[in-house]
């Protein structure tokens, strides 16, 4: 299959395996590049000395072994929040990742270093002033992030979202994140415009990541209306499993909380305490045991069955998109 996100990538389907905290790790990346798409992962879940390096260095050298077009990419948190940002961007330079994906702030210093050696930058965004920024920086692409996706979802659905950039941006790939579990869900996209999906929860139930089999069977067990929104992670909305722990803690900042982080003196370190302290809460959560659970999840949990290794994982997205074309055409005759 070929689109524009193929082709900006050189991999054989246009999918991406969606960067996710304390999930994504080197076995998913490593059976996503193997697998002809695109793996990616957080640059944020290897934050001891020299873990990235050694990683970049694993992955550089399965890479330049593929006999499919696969490749990876890393995310990076550009908020000014994020402490380890210029260590990684620098780490990442140097190891030459093929391409970047960028959340929540401004991508401008991840553009310029990333085109200085020809890595490609996809930054999420979830409404068109954000694009609009992220266009005027050079960005090659959009990640279109909707309603009911893993993580910090958007507000809008993907069924106005992406068309609406296609529209406005038309020489800029989006690739559509949100609520995409299947091949059906893939070719929907397509047709909107999207020049690829970036796929997260699907990839939660898969032999390979680093969580635990609570969390998994959480995953298969679970519908979308037991997805919620809380900003107990990280102050931004982000969807989770609404699970008793969940519901104990609430979902919303308290008065205190809030303007604490819209103070302009307090804001900076109000906002990295809160993002800290949500990260140790997940980091617990993913561990085997643990009863006070945070479980990071989107909408397409409902579309989810099984826990499958990465490799079959794809292969039955390939297949059902093929599926999904022919029963279409058959259908519109
Ligand atoms: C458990 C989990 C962790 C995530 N962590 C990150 C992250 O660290 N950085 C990021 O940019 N997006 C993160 N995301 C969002 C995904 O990259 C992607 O946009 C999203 O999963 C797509 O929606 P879907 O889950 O419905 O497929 C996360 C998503 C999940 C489910």
């Amino acid at each position: 299959m070929k689109t524009k996100l193929t082709e900006l990538l050189n991999i054989d389907f246009p999918l991406i395996m969606a960067p996710m905290f304390l999930v994504s790790n080197e076995a998913m990346v490593t059976a996503g590049m193997k697998s002809g798409i695109a793996g990616s992962f957080p640059s944020l879940n290897y934050r001891k000395d020299s873990e990235l390096e050694e990683l970049l260095d694993k992955l550089n050298i399965e890479k330049s072994k593929l006999t499919v077009k696969g490749t990876y990419g890393i995310n990076l948190i550009v908020q000014k929040t994020n402490p380890l940002f210029e260590k990684h961007l620098k780490i990442c330079v140097a190891k030459k990742v093929p391409f970047y994906i960028t959340s929540l702030g401004s991508p401008k210093e991840v553009i310029e270093q990333a085109h200085s050696y020809g890595a490609k930058v996809f930054c999420d965004v979830t409404n068109l002033a954000h694009a609009q920024k992220c266009f005027e920086l050079g960005c090659d692409g959009f990640i279109a992030v909707g309603q009911g996706a893993g993580g910090h979802a958007g507000p809008n659905p993907l069924q106005i979202l992406v068309p609406s950039l296609q529209h406005k941006f038309p020489n800029t790939p989006v690739i559509a994140a949100g609520g995409v579990a299947n091949g059906a869900g893939i070719l929907s996209m397509l047709a909107l415009g999207a020049a690829g999906v970036s796929m997260g929860t699907r990839f939660i139930a898969c032999t390979e990541a680093s969580v635990s089999d609570d969390y998994k069977k959480a995953i298969v067990d679970s519908k979308m209306h037991d997805i919620v929104l809380t900003e107990k992670i990280s102050g931004t909305p982000c969807t989770i499993i609404n699970t008793p722990f969940a519901k104990k803690i609430g979902y919303k900042q308290n008065w205190m909380e809030r303007s604490l982080s819209n103070n302009s003196r307090t804001k900076k370190y109000f906002k990295m305490w809160v993002q800290l302290s949500g990260m140790k809460k997940l980091e617990k959560s993913v561990k085997p045991g643990n009863y006070n659970t945070l479980w990071c999840a989107g909408q397409s949990v409902e579309l989810i069955e099984d826990i499958l290794p990465c490799k079959v994982i794809v292969e039955r997205i390939e297949k059902e998109t093929q599926q999904a074309y022919t029963d279409l055409q058959t259908m519109i005759q």
